[in-house]
């Protein structure tokens, strides 16, 4: 696969529910390794696209392609088993085990596969190390043993990604990873995102309402209003964009 080729790619996106138009005409490339903000007003369909480029949803109109191939009509499964990954808005943690528990059977899913006995614990070390691997990653290694339920909100959210990267995702998708944590959580978190795109090279597509955050992390950012795409750009340029600037009159980015 030439590395020129998009890693991530859309056209003419779509969603339409009930005669209402939730996601229009949304194409996009993302080369691999890009990092692309997604910004927009409250109910403009950022988080409808994600769970249209996962597979949550069923585009009505469109193609979603991931790595050259069409994946339109394939499970979230089959989706996340070719490498996409995706964090949800609101926490997804399972609150009754621990916070390993939580990293390995993300891990465990992505390792996948054999059902024969002899091969099942190889891959339940490979597992649990790759989870310890992923908590350590976000800082929630002491925090290992504990119930996923206990932890303190910004840990919760540091364990989805956790749970994310177990997974080893070739493209993320980040659904607003800062809602909900305090201001002091918030650089630290940027950071572990930072590196998850810069040193590991992950494509990355990022909803996330902070806007200082998204300028600083994207290398792009694409705008939604409506559910359609109104710029997709440098942060420089987007936020000097007229139309841009318009949408958002009396909205809080
Ligand atoms: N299953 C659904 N049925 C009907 N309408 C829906 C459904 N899901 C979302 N919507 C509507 O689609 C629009 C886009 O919602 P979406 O959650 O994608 O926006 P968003 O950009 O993620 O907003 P926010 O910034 O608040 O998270 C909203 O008007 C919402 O009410
Ligand atoms: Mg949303």
């Amino acid at each position: 696969m030439p590395s020129s080729s998009p890693i991530l790619a859309t056209r003419g996106l779509g969603l339409d529910i009930g005669g209402a138009s939730i996601v229009a005409d949304v194409s996009l490339e993302l080369p691999q390794g890009e990092f692309l903000g997604i910004i927009g007003p409250n109910g403009a369909g950022k988080t409808s696209l994600f769970n249209l480029l996962s597979g949550l949803l069923r585009p009505t109109h469109g193609v979603v392609e991931l790595n050259g191939r069409d994946v339109t009509r394939e499970s979230p499964y089959r989706r996340a088993q070719s490498g996409l990954g995706r964090t949800f808005q609101i926490s997804s943690v399972f609150p009754l085990l621990s916070v390993l528990e939580n990293a390995r059977l993300a891990a465990e899913a992505r390792l996948g596969g054999s059902m024969r006995v002899w091969r099942r614990a190889g891959r339940r070390r490979d597992a649990v190390e790759r989870a310890r691997w992923a908590l350590g990653r976000v800082g929630l290694e002491t925090h290992a043993r504990g119930f996923a339920g206990a932890l303190a909100h910004g840990d919760k959210r540091k364990l989805e990604l956790a749970m994310l990267l177990a997974s080893d995702p070739q493209v993320i998708l980040l659904d607003e990873p800062m809602a909900g944590l305090g201001a002091e959580d918030v650089p630290e978190l940027v950071e572990v995102i930072r590196s998850v795109h810069r040193q590991e090279g992950r494509t990355v597509l990022m909803v996330e309402h902070h806007i200082e955050v998204v300028t600083g992390l994207a290398e792009r950012i694409a705008v939604m209003h409506h559910g359609r795409l109104l710029a997709v750009d440098t942060p420089e340029r987007v936020m000097a964009n007229e139309t841009v600037q318009e949408a958002y009159v009396g909205e809080a980015l």
